[in-house]
C-alpha cells in the first residue's frame, strides 16, 4: 500500500508540506506537551540571559507529534536563524562540515531523522557538538595532518521517531532530551479549533470532539481529518461541519470510532485469531498487515499501546482484553475462534 494513500498515516504528504499555516510559530500556540514546554522555556530563558547558545536538544516520538514544529519555535523564541536538514540528506562528512561552518552564532541546526546519519558523518558531529570545533584532515598520505577549526556556537536540535535508534555516543551529547507524548482528545480538540479558525471552517463542538477522538493522539492526523471532513461538508452543501457529517465522513474514510484503520485491525486480528492472543513476533505482524516492521513499530504500535490494546513482551506482542472488547470478540472464548487457523508458536521464528 502506498504510504501516502492512507488517511491515518502520520507521515507527511505533499498537501501538508505546502500548508504551513497550521504550524504554530510561538510556544503559546503550541498545545499540550506541557512539561517539555515548561522546561524548554526555562532553558531558553537562561541561555538568552547569558547570551549563550541553548544546549543541544533531542526530540523523539512518533511522526506527526510536533517535533519539526517545536524546533522552529525554539529558533523563533531564541530569535536566531534555523537551518533545516535531515540525516539521509547529509551524505558525506564534507556536506556536514560545509553546513557547520556556515552557521551563525547561537543559531539552530535542525537535523530530522537524525538516526539515519552515517557513521562517518556522525563522527564529524561529535567534536562539533562537544567543543564547537571541526577536525579537518589536510593533505594525503604521509603529508596528511589534522587541523582543528573553531566553529561558532550553535544548538543542534535532532529529531527521531525513537531514541533507541540513535547510537549511544550521539545520544550522550544532547544536554536536553525530550520525549513527545501522544495528545489527549481534549488537546486535539483545541488544536482542531485553532486549525478550523485559521482555515475559516465552521465546525460544531461535537463534530470537533468526534474528529479529536479519532485522530490517534496525533495533531498531523487531526488536521488532515479536519480537511477531509470539510470536503464532505462542502459536497453536501453544509456550511458547518455537523456531528453527523463528521461521523459519516470519518466512516467513509474507514476511520473507526477510536481512529483505528484496516492495518490496526489486521494486526489485532492476527494476534487474536491466529495466535490465541499472542505473543506474536514483529515480522509476523508485518507480513499479516503488509506494512514494514519499522512502520508497525513507529506508527501503529505506539497508538495500540497507548489504548491499552496490546502489550510488548520479550517474546512478542500480546493482545489485551480491551482490544477483544473493541473488536467484539469474546475474551474467554478467544481460543475457540483460533482453533481453525491455529499455528504453533514454533513456526514463528521471529520474536520481534
Ligand atoms: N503542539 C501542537 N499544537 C498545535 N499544532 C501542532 C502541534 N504539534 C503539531 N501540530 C500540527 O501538526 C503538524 C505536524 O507536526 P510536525 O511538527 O511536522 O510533526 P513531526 O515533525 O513530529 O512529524 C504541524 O504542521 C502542526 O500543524
Ligand atoms: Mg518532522
Amino acid at each position: 500500500m502506498d504510504e501516502n494513500d492512507r488517511i491515518l498515516n502520520p507521515g507527511r504528504t505533499g498537501d501538508e508540506d505546502n500548508d504551513n499555516s497550521l504550524r504554530p510559530r510561538e510556544m503559546r500556540d503550541y498545545i499540550g506537551q506541557e512539561s517539555i514546554k515548561h522546561n524548554l522555556s526555562i532553558f531558553m530563558h537562561s541561555a538568552r540571559k547569558r547570551g549563550a547558545s541553548l544546549d543541544h536538544v533531542l526530540l523523539y516520538g512518533p511522526p506527526g507529534l510536533g517535533k519539526t514544529t517545536l524546533s522552529k519555535i525554539i529558533a523563533n523564541e531564541m530569535k536566531v536563524e534555523i537551518q533545516v536538514t535531515s540525516g539521509p540528506a547529509i551524505e558525506r562528512a564534507g556536506d556536514l562540515a560545509a553546513i557547520l561552518t556556515s552557521l551563525q552564532e547561537n543559531s539552530v541546526l535542525f537535523i530530522d531523522e537524525i538516526h539515519r546519519l552515517s557513521k562517518v558523518v556522525e563522527e564529524v558531529l561529535y567534536p562539533a557538538m562537544e567543543d564547537f570545533s571541526l577536525d579537518m584532515v589536510l593533505g594525503k598520505g604521509l603529508m596528511a595532518r589534522t587541523v582543528r577549526v573553531p566553529l561558532k556556537h550553535f544548538t543542534l536540535v535532532g529529531a527521531t521517531t525513537r531514541a533507541g535508534k540513535l547510537s549511544a555516543p550521539l545520544r550522550d551529547r544532547f544536554g536536553v532530551i525530550c520525549r513527545l507524548e501522544m495528545y489527549t482528545p481534549e488537546e486535539l480538540f483545541l488544536i482542531l479549533k485553532r486549525s478550523a479558525r485559521i482555515l475559516g471552517i465552521k465546525i460544531e463542538t461535537d463534530a470537533c470532539m468526534e474528529i479529536a477522538r479519532r485522530s490517534r493522539g496525533t495533531p498531523r492526523i487531526a488536521n488532515r481529518l479536519l480537511k477531509r471532513v470539510r470536503d464532505f461538508a462542502e459536497y453536501y452543501n453544509s456550511e458547518t461541519i455537523t456531528s453527523d457529517i463528521a461521523k459519516m465522513g470519518l466512516t467513509q474514510l474507514e476511520v473507526d470510532t477510536l481512529g483505528l484503520d484496516k492495518v490496526d485491525i489486521a494486526i489485532l486480528r492476527t494476534i487474536i485469531a491466529k495466535f490465541e492472543g499472542g505473543p506474536v513476533g514483529l515480522d509476523t505482524l508485518a507480513a499479516a498487515s503488509g506494512e514494514e516492521n519499522t512502520t508497525i513499530e513507529d506508527v501503529y504500535e505506539p497508538y495500540l499501546l497507548q489504548l491499552g490494546f496490546i502489550q510488548r513482551t520479550p517474546r512478542g506482542r500480546i493482545c489485551l482484553k480491551r482490544a477483544y472488547e473493541h473488536l467484539g470478540v469474546d475474551y474467554n472464548g478467544a481460543n475457540e475462534v483460533t482453533m481453525f487457523n491455529y499455528l504453533p508458536l514454533s513456526e514463528d521464528p521471529d520474536n520481534g
